[in-house]
């Protein structure tokens, strides 16, 4: 109580003066006020929630007056933590902009509430607050996602001992809030929000988990985990003597150079009430799966190779989107696959120039041993076509340096021939601000992939468009071969034929996020997971 006495004195002293006492106060708040609340500000000055989280309007004043002192004005991205009048809530007022700000090209209004949300999560959290609670915002979903990613941990592989706050003197009692509740009546877009957002997180947790940990087994392990007992899901978990039977020689030729078995997981999710043949999927979304990649023979530089414990990260995309349509009951049918294995070195791993027959029967020859993911992904787009018959098929892998080198983290590539699936992709990726550019397929680069051999190569002819070349490596399985050089240059749009529409990926570029900014976290990022709940949700609603 003294203490409590001492800094009320101590806020009000420097409420009036914010003079050399500032540093203590600051002490004095963090260690009194230990819930936490976000309160979003428009740039009208005005909160977004009247009665933001049962303060008073001479509150609410007293709050706004003190971080407008600050220089708080509410602005998209501005973010400031003040002390509740009774000491008892350390309240992080987030910018949201103007009032009646409209989507514009390269941001949308949801994501400033995704990123606002998150930016006041992150300072409440570093306030080290026990609890957090968010106060009504317009796009409820949004801000779910932007308090549910921003509490992201990945610290299952630190002790005690390796812990940031190990030697603070009540680390122990000050365990950072794991979630954030909304303040007042339950909503739908919240409940979704914190769905996508956990997808998301799932994914990250997946990608960012060491290699040694996330094997093939382990993978597939989780992978039944996560989606037991959902409604219309079922899980396969298949091995080494059903891809043999399967014939796929991509998978078997690059996990034989691994000790740690293969696995392919196939999970089917019935969600669509009819019409249509009830098996068939609406949906088809195919994974990478490679838990770890070395390069093979081709063997990758030292620098960076870390980061080939994220190459099954399109996998672990794929399984969490899958997970939340299938949460969020969504009115269509999926099938979703993930072809698992390492990519190593041993006495029986690929050598350069071995020659394998695919799963369509076309033979390839492995001209470089690195450029694994696409001999994986074609065996696992061939059968899912099979056996699936769908009307739409997304591949999504960590694909090609060349396409980290194009794009960069921001922006997913993405290589499709059709038109309205690449409209229904850009919708999704817009409205989840996970971006996306469309990549060119061409015959020329069909060209490029002519071996002496076999009938394809598995690496362009020519050190050029690396993304490119293997988009139309993939494309050979999808659409089927198209190995003669055509005399006239072929179209290029599959939306009117009976073909399945088929959109690639590659997300080398975005699979890691290089720094720490509102909802994106350093590390794994868990992308697109979100983009593809949202194009299921897209395909499911009619809307292409
Ligand atoms: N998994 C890598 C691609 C990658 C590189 C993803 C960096 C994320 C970050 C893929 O298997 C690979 O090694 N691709 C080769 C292909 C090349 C040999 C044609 C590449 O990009 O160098
Ligand atoms: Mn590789
Ligand atoms: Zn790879």
């Amino acid at each position: 109580m003294q203490a409590l006495a001492r800094a009320r004195g101590l806020i009000a002293a420097g409420a009036r003066g914010f003079g050399s006492s500032s540093a203590l106060r600051q002490q004095q708040q963090q260690q009194l006020a230990r819930a936490g609340l976000v309160v979003g500000m428009f740039s009208s000055q005005k909160l977004a929630a009247a009665d933001a989280a049962g303060l008073s309007d001479a509150q609410q004043r007293a709050v706004v007056a003190r971080a407008q002192a600050l220089g708080f004005a509410g602005k998209a991205g501005q973010v400031q933590t003040v002390l509740s009048d009774d000491l008892a809530q350390q309240i992080a007022l987030v910018g949201l902009g103007a009032e009646d700000a409209a989507d514009a090209a390269g941001t949308t209004v949801s994501e400033i509430v995704r990123t606002a949300v998150a930016n006041g999560v992150r300072q409440l959290r570093a306030a080290k607050v026990e609890s957090i609670a968010i106060a009504p915002v317009p796009h409820l979903q949004a801000a779910a996602e932007g308090a549910a990613l921003a509490l992201h941990a990945f610290d299952a592989f630190k002790s005690a001992h390796g812990r940031a706050d190990a030697d603070a003197p009540d680390a122990a009692e000050r365990a950072p809030p794991a979630e954030a509740q909304l303040l007042g009546p339950g909503s739908d877009a919240w409940a979704t929000g914190r769905v996508y957002a956990a997808a998301q997180n799932l994914a990250r947790e997946l990608t960012a988990t060491p290699a040694n940990h996330m094997t093939p087994t382990e993978f597939a392990r989780r992978a039944e985990a996560e989606l037991a007992g959902l409604a219309g899901v079922q899980v396969r978990v298949h091995d080494r003597a059903w891809a043999e039977a399967q014939r796929m020689g991509g998978l078997l030729t690059v996990a034989r150079g691994s000790d740690e078995p293969l696995r392919f997981v196939e999970i089917v999710y019935r969600g669509r009430a009819e019409p249509g043949p009830a098996a068939d999927a609406d949906l088809a979304l195919v994974g990478k799966g490679i838990t770890f990649d070395t390069g093979g023979y081709n063997l990758k530089p030292g620098r960076h190779m870390d980061l080939m414990k994220g190459d099954m990260g399109g996998g672990a995309a794929v399984v969490a989107a899958t997970r939340a349509i299938a949460q969020l009951r969504l009115p269509l049918n999926v099938a979703t696959v993930v072809p698992l294995c390492e990519n190593m070195i041993s006495g029986r791993a690929a050598k350069v120039s071995d020659v394998y027959t695919s799963r369509a029967g076309l033979t390839v020859e492995i001209m470089n041993t690195d450029a694994e993911g696409r001999l994986v992904l074609a065996d696992a787009l061939h059968y899912v076509i099979e056996a699936h018959r769908p009307r739409a098929v997304v591949d999504v892998a960590t694909l090609t340096g060349a396409m980290m080198a194009a794009l960069g983290e921001r922006y997913t590539g993405v290589f499709t021939p059709s038109p309205s699936l690449w409209a229904a992709v850009a919708a999704a990726g817009h409205a989840t601000d996970e971006p996306v550019w469309r990549m060119p397929l061409h015959d020329v680069w069909d060209a490029m992939l002519k071996s002496q051999v076999a009938d394809l190569s598995n690496i362009g002819c020519r050190a050029e468009a690396g993304a490119c070349t293997a988009a139309a490596f993939l494309r050979q399985f999808v659409h089927g071969p198209r190995l003669a050089p055509p005399a006239v240059p072929r179209d290029q749009n599959c939306d009117d034929d009976a073909r399945p529409r088929w959109a690639h990926m590659d997300i080398a570029g975005p699979m890691e996020a290089a720094a720490e900014a509102g909802y994106h976290r350093k590390g794994m990022s868990g992308r697109p997971t979100r983009l593809l709940i949202e194009l299921a949700r897209g395909l499911a609603g009619g809307n292409e």
